[in-house]
């Protein structure tokens, strides 16, 4: 595949690495220096690539897909941060002919995860002397907080139980680390995730953009996986 590279900052770089010794090809890197260029213009940067992937701010993320409908490229957004404008960047999808695949996290043990605490929080709700939270860990230069990945997990377990604030920890070079535990009178369980290296979040937004390679519509990763 050819891919166009939307942010080359840590995920840029490490998705460049692994996509290259995956056999693609980088044909085009928007970074930076893009920030206040238009939608038509960033499109023009596109042209000739099979997919994007994103790794930018959540400030982007709109022009960045908008680029990508324009020039008829299907997207990946590993960006975080932009919940708030999730119905505006559908409908910019769904109505544009556009194809895109979003996650706040991109490692298949994450996702696995999401469906472990699922059925936790689902046994836990017949308890309800039990009280669940969550927390998370990040490095120091992580910008939103509490992480995407703990939103989502707040969002799935939430159908079940009731969750406080999630705490977050912003601290030195932790890759991500995610809990969900439940509290009891006598004892608490604890579940946890924690990332080793970067590189499964790169990975993951490789195979998708190879998924997505052909489709149309606005698609969670849970989908790139369910199809597996
Ligand atoms: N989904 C996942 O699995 C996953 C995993 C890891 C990280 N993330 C998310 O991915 C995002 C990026 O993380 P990161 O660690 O790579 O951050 P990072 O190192 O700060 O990289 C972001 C890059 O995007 C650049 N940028 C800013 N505005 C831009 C624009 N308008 N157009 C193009 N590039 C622009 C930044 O440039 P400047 O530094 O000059 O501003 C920087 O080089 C964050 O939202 C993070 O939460 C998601």
């Amino acid at each position: 595949m050819k891919i166009a590279l939307i942010g080359y900052g840590a995920m840029g770089k490490i998705v460049e690495r692994l996509a290259v010794e995956r056999g693609h090809a980088i044909v085009s890197v928007v970074d930076e220096t893009a920030s206040g260029v238009a939608p038509g213009d960033v499109a023009k940067m596109l042209a000739g690539s099979d997919a994007a992937i994103d790794f930018t701010v959540a400030e982007a993320v709109r022009r960045n897909v908008e680029a990508c409908v324009i020039a008829k490229v299907p997207v990946v957004v590993g960006t975080t941060g932009w919940n708030e404008q999730r119905h505006e960047i559908k409908d910019l999808v769904t109505l544009g002919g556009g194809a895109m695949v979003f996650g706040a996290n991109f490692s298949i043990g994450v996702n696995l995860f999401y469906r472990i605490a699922q059925y936790a929080a689902e046994l836990f709700a017949q308890f309800p002397e039990y009280e669940a939270f969550i927390e998370e860990q990040h490095h120091s230069r992580k910008k939103d907080a509490p992480s995407g990945t703990a939103l989502k997990i707040k969002e799935v377990i939430s159908r079940y139980v009731n969750t406080g604030e999630i705490a977050a920890t912003r601290a030195g070079n932790i890759p991500g680390t995610h809990r969900v535990g439940f509290d009891g009178p006598a004892d608490q369980i604890l579940l946890e995730h924690t990332a080793r290296t970067r590189d499964g979040f790169a990975l993951g937004a490789i195979m998708a953009a190879e998924w997505i390679v052909g489709k149309q519509g606005f698609f969670e990763f849970g989908d790139v996986l369910n199809k597996k």
